[in-house]
């Protein structure tokens, strides 16, 4: 498979994400056995942040150096972009040094630019409209725990925001019902709804928008749920608090579910706010085997973007690439 960036959920083809779940299983057994995986031997990773991280940051870095590479931490407002220099420009410094950029920011729209100016390939490690990274992991966890996706429910809970959107392209891709449950005024992105639709139903599956938990919750075979106050938001906090009371998954909500329902959240998690410590830390709780997987997927995401044997198969093509990506040719 080709994948030349990963700015959104929508980059990546139900073949390109069932491969890249393949190779996150396999690095992860690796890791688990002890067997040498050092795929990106002398390879960088850039990373820029523009708002905080535990996950992301950790997890990438990690993940650089088990893979026998390095990746640098660069705080936005210490880079130079702090003091003017543009987007553009910096993705073609950077490329000069590195093998591939992850950023972290507020805008979709300078993760984009850096893509479209960088000559490495480069990451969206969240940004105010998408986080797809998270939905590798999240991906990987359903899996390991239903086996497959075909015929599975999920149900968000909470605000349509950068997760809730990768969540329901990256599910639908895979065949999976989903049934978002927002407050009004904090639904998804319509478009983003659309096509996650469209691409649930070539499974014979659904996208759903609605305003009552209950109803995404019943039959649910996952429950998923984030922060009522995203990164950025923070003068919005007290009337968000109180708009998404009712939007919180607890013991009451978990039990319109099926049985065997699993809980997610991406984390950070405020407990008593839009999940009980209770459900958290419950017998179906898989909210930290889902950060773990972070670090398993970002690696195969890594391996797949930057591993040079397949710039160099690509090269050996005379600029003739296959994209599994929306089916286009390059
Ligand atoms: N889930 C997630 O991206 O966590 P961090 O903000 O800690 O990176
Ligand atoms: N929606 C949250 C996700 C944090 C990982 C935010 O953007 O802050």
């Amino acid at each position: 498979m080709y994948l030349r960036n990963f700015i959104s959920m929508n980059d990546v083809s139900e073949v390109g994400l069932r491969e890249l779940l393949r190779l996150s299983k396999e690095l992860k057994d690796k890791l688990k056995n002890h067997e040498s995986h050092r795929r990106l031997e002398g390879k960088t990773l850039a990373m820029i942040f523009e708002k905080p991280s535990t996950r992301t940051r950790v997890s990438f870095e990690t993940g650089m150096y088990q893979l026998g590479g390095h990746a640098l931490y660069l705080s936005a407002s210490d880079l130079q972009l702090g003091r003017g220099e543009t987007i553009e420009d910096t993705a073609r410094v950077l490329s000069g040094y590195v093998d591939c950029i992850m950023a972290r920011t507020f805008k979709h729209e300078t993760v984009v630019k850096l893509a479209e100016s960088a000559s490495v390939p480069v990451i969206n490690g969240l940004s105010d409209l998408e986080h797809p990274c998270q939905i590798l992991a999240d991906l990987l966890t359903i899996q390991e725990e239903k086996g497959d996706f075909k015929g599975l429910k999920i149900a968000y809970i909470g605000d349509g925001n950068n997760v809730a959107h990768s969540l329901m392209l990256g599910c639908a891709k895979l065949g999976m019902s989903v049934s978002v449950a927002a407050p009004k005024g904090y639904a998804p992105d319509s478009e983003i709804a659309k096509l996650s639709h469209k691409e649930a139903e070539r499974h014979g599956a659904f996208v759903e928008i609605t305003t009552d938990p209950g109803k995404a919750a019943s039959q649910a075979d996952v429950l998923y749920t984030d922060v009522w106050v995203s990164m950025g938001q923070d003068k919005e906090k007290a009337k968000r608090l109180k708009v998404f009371k009712p939007f919180q998954i607890n013991e009451k909500l978990f039990k319109k579910a099926k049985p065997d329902c699993i809980v997610l959240h991406c984390l950070p998690a405020h407990r008593g706010l839009e999940i009980t410590g209770e459900v958290m830390d419950g017998m179906r709780s898989r909210i930290f085997q889902q950060a773990e997987n972070r670090l398993h997927s970002q690696k195969a995401l890594l391996v797949t973007l930057v591993m040079p044997v397949k710039r160099e198969s690509l090269e050996n093509q005379g600029g003739k690439v296959a994209l599994m990506f929306h089916g286009q040719t390059d």
